[in-house]
């Protein structure tokens, strides 16, 4: 389809609240989940939420295939998920690493909870669930977020954990945001 353009931090419309999707298995939301997947391969993300681009809708996309370069980042399987809901399953907290790509070029070590379920819709409806904990559930707390306004800059509790990528992790310089 199409790789679109990504709104940055100070854009107005990354602090929206999303709106539900209201209708599935729509051209237009096979459209925006094929240009939500194309642009988040063309800039290496592991995530994309539809606010990012300018869609005021509750989508977002993620998932990573094992790479040996980053033998800490677990596998997480692609996902397609319409109007979200996350449930805590453990009120265990773990700070760790995040990129966003409306933030190029940084990163901030945000705390999220360990173990959670997500459940929702796939673009064609079809409702599911699951239960995931560590990188998964990370990431999925991290893309919903953004269906609520919230970039993670917000949730950093030391500021003195956020800077440009190159400088905190020389070695590894090309990380995926
Ligand atoms: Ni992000």
């Amino acid at each position: 389809m199409a790789i679109r353009d990504l709104l940055r931090m100070g854009d107005s419309r990354l602090l929206q609240v999303a709106e539900k999707v209201a209708a599935f298995d729509t051209p237009e939301l096979h459209a925006l989940v094929a240009d939500l997947i194309d642009t988040m391969r063309a800039n290496d993300g592991v995530g994309l939420a539809a606010p990012q681009i300018g869609v005021n809708l509750q989508v977002v996309v993620f998932g990573v295939e094992r790479n040996p370069r980053y033998p800490d980042a677990e596998a997480v399987p692609f996902t397609v998920l319409a109007n979200p809901v996350l449930t805590v399953m453990s009120e265990e907290i773990e700070e760790g690493w995040e990129g966003c790509l409306s933030l190029p070029g940084l990163r901030g070590k945000v705390p999220r909870h360990t173990r959670l379920r997500y459940s929702g819709f796939d673009q064609y409806g079809h409702p599911f669930s699951r239960e995931v904990c560590g990188f998964h559930a990370r990431v999925a707390q991290h893309e919903t977020d953004h269906l609520w306004g919230i970039l993670y800059p917000r949730r950093i509790r030391d500021l003195r954990n956020f800077g440009f990528t190159d400088v905190l992790f020389p070695e590894r310089r090309d990380g995926p945001e």
